[in-house]
């Protein structure tokens, strides 16, 4: 008896109560025991999951919903659902091939987006879109100056890259710059970060030379930086990129194979992945594949913490 009392109080029986309640549809009470659950836990990480997990368990299915059914504009109940699903991204590598078609899609979806630019022509071509974008150079900036820019995000976004520069913009951007961003995020109070990354074994059949050795060597340490922060991380590592057209459908888990996938796959993915609040923590590869985004997506949420 004694143990059941102790049990009722502990985070973990919150925790397992709330994930049921959740499956059950009932967001409301779900998301109380995972706000009793985040109070009781003594860690700050699982405090962090639980508290997004209470902020989002009603919210995010109805966004889910609007996101499924793309509603048409003028629809009064969907338009609430998109405002309520509507998120503050910041994208460094907003102009970038991933960026750019993430940009798009969050914004269609109701999100609001903003990001990084090197230069004043692409500031006012954002603009034009309705995008705030700020001017700055990764390579120079401090991570105090980045974090002023991220002020007011929900979530942060890193899809920058070198594009196989010389050893030392790879460091720059590849590496440095992710460690800035995550001291960055620290500094505004922005928890959640999903880092673009690769897969590493790409290529291993090919003689890859050393500077692309290189490459991949710094996306590994950025990889294991975000990992040792306590924000409220994400990794996603797509195979060889393509500007193709989106199929929709996408192979995505802890593990993946090396192949080739559309740039518009992976910002889609990248979108569903910011949406779905049973996400983070994780390191998550995507190949092309045959499940669609949202269901693969789904298929990658945790239960409550062990
Ligand atoms: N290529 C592949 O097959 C492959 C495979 C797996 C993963 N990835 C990774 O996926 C990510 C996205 O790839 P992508 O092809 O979409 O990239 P991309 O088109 O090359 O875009 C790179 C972005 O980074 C920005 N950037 C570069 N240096 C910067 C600096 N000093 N300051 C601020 N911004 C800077 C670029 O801005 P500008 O417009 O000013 O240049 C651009 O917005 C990258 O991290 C890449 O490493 C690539």
């Amino acid at each position: 008896m004694r143990v059941a009392m102790s049990m009722r109080r502990h985070h973990r029986a919150y925790a397992v109560r709330a994930h049921l309640l959740e499956m059950s549809g009932r967001f409301e009470a779900a998301a109380e025991d995972y706000a009793r659950a985040a109070a009781l836990s003594t860690s700050i990480p699982e405090q962090r999951y639980l508290n997004r997990r209470a902020r989002n368990a009603p919210g995010a299915r109805n966004a889910e919903e609007a996101w499924r059914r793309r509603e048409a504009p003028g629809d009064c109940a969907a338009r609430q659902r998109t405002e309520q699903a509507g998120m503050n991204v910041f994208i460094i590598g907003i102009t970038g091939g991933v960026g750019g078609l993430l940009a798009e899609k969050l914004r269609s979806h109701g999100d609001a987006v903003h990001g990084l630019v090197r230069r004043e022509d692409q500031q006012a071509g954002l603009a034009a879109q309705g995008v705030d974008a700020r001017v700055g150079d990764l390579a120079g900036m401090t991570a105090e100056e980045l974090a002023a820019a991220f002020a007011g995000s929900d979530a942060i976004v890193y899809t920058a890259g070198s594009n196989g520069g010389s050893r030392e913009v790879t460091t720059a951007i590849d590496g440095d710059g992710v460690a800035k961003a995550i001291e960055a995020a620290r500094v505004a109070g922005v928890d959640r970060l999903a880092l673009v990354s690769v897969l590493p074994e790409s290529w291993r059949e090919h003689d890859l030379g050393e500077e692309v050795e290189y490459y991949f060597a710094v996306k590994k340490g950025a990889d294991i930086a975000l990992t040792r922060s306590d924000l409220d991380w994400l990794i996603l590592r797509p195979s060889l990129l393509l500007d193709e057209p989106g199929s929709g459908t996408i192979s995505l888990g802890p593990a993946e194979a090396h192949g080739q996938i559309s740039r518009d796959d992976v910002a889609e993915t990248l979108a569903e992945l910011l949406h779905e609040p049973g996400i983070g923590r994780q390191i998550l590869e995507l190949n092309a594949g045959s499940t669609p985004v949202r269901e693969a997506v789904r298929a990658n949420v945790r239960g409550p913490l062990p």
